[in-house]
């Protein structure tokens, strides 16, 4: 019997890490849209108890799939990608299958609770093939993500009020020492947020480990009388793309639930944009959850329109 599409589950050594992101690379040229997000290109060293790797291969040996699939939250989450010359054969389907059997799998006793949950796959850019794929496969979409932008080239908002806010003090985040209160926070703000709520220590050091990271870009505002910050706003600014653009993101804004409701979001976002744009960004980028009513109407106050959609895909 001849296997179609060996497939090997395990931690990737330094050279299988490096083919996962080839062919990331190569389906992001093709597609217009990178496959994998950056939490599964951070994890593709790990080997975590809840992380599983499942890569594809062609007889030869060369990678031509990938599957992460991540069990650390309360559904399991997974980011797929075929090889633009290798799709239609049959390997989405395998890697799919393969995953669903990681995430559904019954715990056996005595394991962490991590398996025997749903699992719910990235389709990012929300591709005609991915819908047609996750149709033929029975799944449907229950989360959306948006990705909204606005060009930098029209005068940005002036960022001098922020200092001025009464009560508060804006001030860049100190590494190491503000680490455990920005945690805090970060865990209030998005409480009910599926990734962004459960940030741990290990994730914002690896954050703070990579090239782009830059306390500058990252701003809190600290309450005159208490000691954890009320809200922050952390950008990340992109390397410039061959044309000369250059993509400035608002990577992540959160106010404690305690001071919502003060145009505290909003101050922040402009902040945010006052200061990509001295970087040299030439556009505001962001992430945001389709269904976040408040975020989205404060940042199509700050001249944001939809520029893509990410859809998550579960089994109807
Ligand atoms: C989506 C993706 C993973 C599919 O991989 P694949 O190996 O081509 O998928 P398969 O060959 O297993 O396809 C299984 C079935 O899905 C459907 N399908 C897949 N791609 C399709 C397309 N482009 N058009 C129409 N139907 C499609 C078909 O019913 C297919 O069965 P068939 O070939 O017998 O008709 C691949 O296109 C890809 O990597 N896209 C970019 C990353 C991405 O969008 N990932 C998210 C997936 S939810």
């Amino acid at each position: 019997m001849r296997i179609a599409a060996p497939i090997e589950i395990g931690p990737l050594d330094a050279e299988a890490q490096q083919s996962v992101r080839e062919l990331a690379a190569t389906a992001e040229a093709h597609d217009g849209v990178a496959p994998l997000s950056e939490q599964p290109l951070l994890n593709l060293g790990t080997d975590a108890e809840w992380i599983t790797h499942v890569v594809a291969h062609t007889p030869a040996g060369s990678t031509v799939g990938y599957v992460q699939i991540d069990r650390s939250g309360p559904t399991a989450s997974a980011e797929l990608v075929v090889h633009p010359e290798h799709r239609r054969h049959g390997r989405g389907r395998v890697l799919l299958r393969t995953a669903e059997r990681d995430a559904t799998l019954p715990a056996r006793s005595g394991e962490p609770g991590q398996h025997g949950k749903e699992l719910r796959v990235w389709a990012h850019g929300d591709l005609e093939p991915a819908r047609a794929f996750a149709r033929a496969q029975g799944l449907r979409p229950v989360r959306e993500l948006l990705f909204l932008a606005r060009p930098l080239d029209a005068a940005p908002p002036t960022a001098a009020a922020a200092a001025d806010e009464p009560g508060y003090r804006l001030r860049t985040f100190r590494p190491g020492t503000d680490d455990e209160a920005w945690l805090r926070v970060n865990a209030r703000a998005f409480a009910s947020h599926p990734e962004q709520g459960r940030m741990s220590l290990d994730d914002l050091r690896a954050r703070q480990a990579e090239p782009w990271f830059d306390p500058e870009g990252f701003f809190l505002l600290v309450p005159e009388d208490g000691a954890d910050p009320a809200a922050f706003l952390w950008t990340k600014v992109e390397e410039p793309a061959p044309d000369g653009t250059r993509d400035g993101e608002i990577y992540v804004l959160g106010v404690d639930p305690d001071h919502q409701g003060k145009g505290l979001g909003r101050l922040l976002t402009d902040v945010g944009l006052a200061h990509l744009a001295r970087s040299g960004a030439t556009r505001a980028v962001l992430y945001v959850e389709g269904d976040n009513a408040p975020a989205l109407a404060t940042y199509r106050r700050a001249g944001f329109e939809r520029a893509a959609v990410h859809v998550q895909y579960a089994r109807a």
